[in-house]
């Protein structure tokens, strides 16, 4: 007879502790995994928030955190921002859910007042506000071109006269085939050119610039209704979201 006593049940990764989770594979079902690699969940989260606060976030801003997913900017952004202040969408309930038990706490959420929605046909009229800033970090790298004309149409809707877009690609070259994917596709990625985007930005009548802003992974953007002006040259070259001493993202400095 085997020794039951001494059988312990598998670890279901979504128990994890966010240490443990560091071993997981992006997509795994942990709250720090399903969004991304789980050994760069607060980098993710910090760079995002820095780019923000870099393009002018202050505490009284509305902000729409689109596939807000785990927090990872909300979880400094929720604190940050006054009381209902920060929006966020996401289909998957239970990232939000497992980072408000595990990271943010329910004392900000009663503080914060933040509210979400879980839909998933990228409707960003459903809070019925417009916002200051709207942030889509690693949504149009997962959207056919179906899904990021919709994204786009809806955030450009949702867009307070004023306001900026900042968002997430995966480049190709302006040369390459444009996608014909469809659909949301994930943990596979879609790849847009830089001419592509502005192409899709410019039929929601948005224009668009590329930022230096580091990411380990992707490009960021920043897209603003066609008459609001995106800043000069000088000023776009302070945006560099350089990281000092961490060899993780040693290709954010520049090389000496
Ligand atoms: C790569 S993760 C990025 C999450 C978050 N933006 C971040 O940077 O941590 C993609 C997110 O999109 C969410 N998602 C998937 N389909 C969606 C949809 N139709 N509308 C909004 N979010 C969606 C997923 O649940 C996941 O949280």
């Amino acid at each position: 007879m085997p020794d039951t006593n001494n059988v312990t049940a598998p670890r279901l990764p979504r128990d994890m502790s966010a240490e443990e989770s560091r071993a997981l594979q992006p997509g795994d079902l942990h709250y720090r995994a399903y969004v991304g690699p789980p050994d760069r969940f607060d980098f993710m989260g910090a760079t995002q928030f820095a780019l923000l606060f870099a393009l002018g976030l202050r505490e009284d801003a509305r902000l729409l955190d689109v596939g807000c997913g785990s927090l990872r900017a909300g979880r400094l952004l929720i604190p940050y921002l006054l009381p209902n202040r920060y929006f966020g969408i996401d289909p998957n309930a239970w990232l939000i859910d497992d980072a408000i038990e595990r990271e943010l706490g329910r004392d900000a959420v009663a503080i914060k007042q933040p509210r979400f929605a879980y839909h998933r046909d990228f409707a960003c009229d459903v809070f019925g506000t417009q916002f200051d800033f709207i942030v889509a970090q690693s949504m149009l790298t997962h959207c056919g071109i179906d899904l990021a004309t919709r994204l786009l149409s809806e955030m450009a809707k949702s867009l307070a006269p004023g306001g900026k877009i900042v968002f997430s690609i995966l480049r190709q070259d302006d040369s390459a085939e444009r996608t014909e994917r469809c659909g949301w596709v994930y943990p596979d990625c879609v790849l847009y050119s830089d001419a592509h985007i502005a192409d899709l930005c410019a039929a929601q009548g948005l224009h668009c610039r590329r930022l230096a802003w580091f990411h380990p992974g992707a490009s960021w953007y920043l897209a603003r209704h066609a008459g609001d002006p995106l800043p000069p040259e000088a000023e776009l070259a302070l945006l560099t979201g350089a990281v000092l001493f961490d060899p993780q993202f040693a290709a954010s400095r520049p090389v000496t």
